[in-house]
């Protein structure tokens, strides 16, 4: 993990270093291995935790970055590179589905003589050269399968070859037709989304819950899509809209402008905003024309997709591994807006680092009120010269946090401040030190910073999945003197955590629950929870692959760290560093001690145990299985089964019948699921 991300609900967020691509020392090799690595961490963010941690222009910017390289060193670039895959690879919570023609990606544009290039290289006759222009949507690609009119099949996109099937939760999309007129077999493709108000309502309601919020629209999305309980898809609201229709000829279909139409009339729905444009001129102001007004729409847009109108010709022109090249995507330029600085916050993260954030005067911004902006760090500040006071330009790339672009030095008055650099941790008073070759500040009061501790709470308890843990409950443990190491958690009461505001008897006793499951969580998890550097939950997955347990990857060498697949050196170092520390040392045989699971081969062998850890019981007769036989099922997928409910029980199966159990789950607010219900979770 990067040192100064920190990706918890309270929104303290600023970039990697390492992102910043200003390191004009490092030579083009090495620059080329570092954004292998870095990319296939924020990769793995997106796709598979759907929790990115820098935003999608970022992002972007990152790949065209390798890609220049890559061109100028071809024998580098390595056979999985980002800018030659489609997406990320299937999960294994699904069932897997290949795709009987792969799901592309797009090729990118950012301006609109990139986009003149594109038409340029179509090389069309006049009359050929009509265009259907879309939206972008910002969601989860899908692939939807009708056969004589039913839905039968939808898989997501996966790595574009091989999917997953998530038939049961897109049935659970209420805009998704079940039923559609056209007859045969339908292979219609589009986005599942989250409209901003879903979106809203989701958020809200994990923040009183005290769990971590969804980054966007589209992390909600795709985070919903994979959920192994499609109530959850159905309560959470998620929307889609369908563009492309698979071997439209064989359905009469010759344009793309007509296969919108064609999904319309089988009410399948299409996103409202699109246009059949004649020449690049309509194409251009289609685009210009959306750029400001897509922040009307309740849903996320960040780009217009430029599509040739006859798809007849589609085959003939062809595609290259991951993208048409009859299509391309106009990305915007992330939506800006101007604000004044009314004050700089310091916030402290999780390993010391001092962030400073602008606090703003209200603005309206990528559909959201933007009132903070991240200023990343204080060399930043100087660099661009910002005071409390300045009108600025802000901007907002759709999620995350916003960020400053510039100050509008013609509108300064004289009366703005100059932001004093600080000498002292503004949580708890001790030294801070800029350490040499980074740009950031750092309090030095590892051992005691109440802010560090509370973020390595947060951090830890994600990683965990200890529910419940979140930033309020984490900053009142800091505060309250009772956790020095991070294992300390585990040594309090019922008393001492009903002591905390807004704990009562029964949350406590959750909490006490949670902590309790949280020690039989894959080995994987705890390594991701100890805030190694740059280890977060695939680095992790990689460590436990490797190493048998614990003592091994302690006594690990930086020759051997770094041979391993996906491990590179700036992350091979930081492991050494982290297990060279003696304060680290002792946390881990604290957790140790605490029958904590370090056996990374126990680890492995969880991987594909998709109910591990989840707690059953059942009541009540099952239509499909006497009760002993759901009993072995739920034991060979590595849940456990229990003949009484407690809070610990995440499930109760009812089947017909049920009795006294069932208020009980009521009462101790356990999920009561029906047998149809569990059929799927063990299906999934
Ligand atoms: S057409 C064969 N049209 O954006 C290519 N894609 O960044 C089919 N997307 O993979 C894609 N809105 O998931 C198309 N109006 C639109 C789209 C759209 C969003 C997604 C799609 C694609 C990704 C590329």
């Amino acid at each position: 993990m990067a040192e100064n991300v920190n990706a918890g609900a309270s929104g303290e967020l600023t970039l990697p270093l390492l992102l910043q691509s200003d390191n004009k020392d490092n030579n083009e090799v090495q620059r080329m291995d570092e954004l292998y690595e870095i990319l296939a961490r924020h990769a793995h963010l997106y796709y598979d935790l759907d929790s990115p941690e820098i935003s999608d222009f970022e992002y972007d910017a990152l790949v065209r970055e390798l890609l220049e390289l890559e061109l100028k060193h071809p024998e580098l670039i390595h056979a999985n590179s980002p800018t030659k895959r489609v997406g990320g690879a299937a999960s294994s919570k699904f069932k897997k589905i290949t795709h009987k023609m792969p799901m592309l990606s797009l090729d990118n544009v950012f301006s609109l003589s990139e986009l003149e290039n594109f038409y340029a290289r179509l090389n069309l006759n006049i009359n050929k050269d009509i265009f259907t222009c879309e939206m972008k949507i910002d969601g989860a690609a899908v692939s939807l399968i009708y056969q004589d009119g039913k839905f039968i099949r939808g898989a997501t996109r996966g790595d574009g070859k091989i999917g997953e099937d998530i038939t049961e939760n897109l049935k659970a999309v209420k805009s998704l037709p079940k039923v559609i007129k056209a007859q045969g077999l339908v292979e219609v493709r589009g986005e599942v989304l989250m409209k901003w108000p879903s979106f809203n309502n989701l958020n809200k309601a994990r923040e009183a819950k005290g769990e971590s919020l969804f980054a966007n629209p589209r992390n909600a999305a795709s985070g919903t899509l994979r959920q192994l309980d499609a109530n959850i898809v159905a309560e959470r609201g998620l929307d889609i809209f369908l563009y492309y229709l698979v071997d439209a000829e064989a359905h009469g279909v010759k344009s793309q402008s007509d296969a919108l139409s064609w999904l319309a009339e089988n009410n399948l729905p299409v996103q409202p905003v699109w246009q059949k444009c004649i020449g690049l001129e309509q194409v251009n102001n289609f685009i210009l024309n959306w750029q400001d007004k897509r922040a009307e729409l309740d849903y996320v847009t960040d780009g217009a997709v430029v599509k040739l109108d006859d798809l007849t010709l589609w085959p003939a022109i062809g595609a290259t591994s991951h993208a048409p090249r009859w299509a391309v995507a106009y990305k915007y330029p992330p939506e800006a807006a101007r604000s004044k600085i009314l004050s700089i916050d310091i916030s402290v993260g999780r390993t010391g680092v001092l962030t400073p954030v602008a606090n703003l005067e209200p603005v309206r911004l990528s559909g959201t009120q933007v009132s903070r902006a991240g200023l990343h760090n204080f060399e930043e500040i100087k660099r661009k010269d910002i005071r409390v006071g300045d009108v600025v330009k802000v901007r907002k790339a759709a999620e995350i946090i916003p960020e400053i672009i510039e100050v509008e030095k013609n509108l300064r008055t004289g009366s703005e401040e100059v932001f004093k650099e600080p000498e002292t941790c503004p949580a708890c008073g001790e030294r801070v030190v800029k350490i040499k070759g980074e740009a950031a500040l750092r309090c030095v009061n590892r051992a005691a910073c109440p802010a560090q501790l509370k973020e390595s709470i947060v951090y830890f308890a994600s990683h965990l999945n200890i529910m419940g843990l979140g930033d309020k409950l984490a900053e009142q443990l800091a505060a309250s003197g009772k956790i020095k190491f991070l294992s300390d958690l585990y040594n309090l009461n019922l008393s001492d955590w009903s002591s905390f505001d807004k704990m009562g008897v029964k949350s406590a006793n959750k909490i006490l629950a949670e902590l309790e499951k949280s020690k039989t969580q894959p080995a994987a998890n705890l390594i991701a929870a100890l805030g190694i550097r740059y280890v977060g939950k695939a680095a992790a997955e990689i460590l436990c692959s490797n190493f048998n347990d614990l003592n091994e990857l302690k006594n690990a060498g930086l020759e051997k760290l770094s041979s391993l697949d996906g491990i590179g050196d700036v992350t091979a170092e930081a492991i050494r560093a982290f297990f060279n520390d003696k304060l680290n040392l002792e946390l881990l045989n604290r957790l140790k001690a605490l029958n904590f699971n370090f056996n990374f081969k126990l680890n492995n062998n969880l991987k594909d145990n998709k109910l591990a850890n989840k707690i059953f019981v059942f009541t009540g007769e099952l239509a499909n299985f006497k009760r002993d036989e759901a009993a072995q099922l739920v034991k060979n997928l590595g849940g456990r089964v229990t003949n009484s409910i407690s809070s610990k029980t995440d499930y109760l199966v009812a089947g017909d019948k049920g009795g006294s159990k069932l208020s009980k789950a009521e009462k101790l607010s356990v999920k009561i699921i029906d047998e149809q219900e569990f059929l799927r979770l063990i299906n999934a």
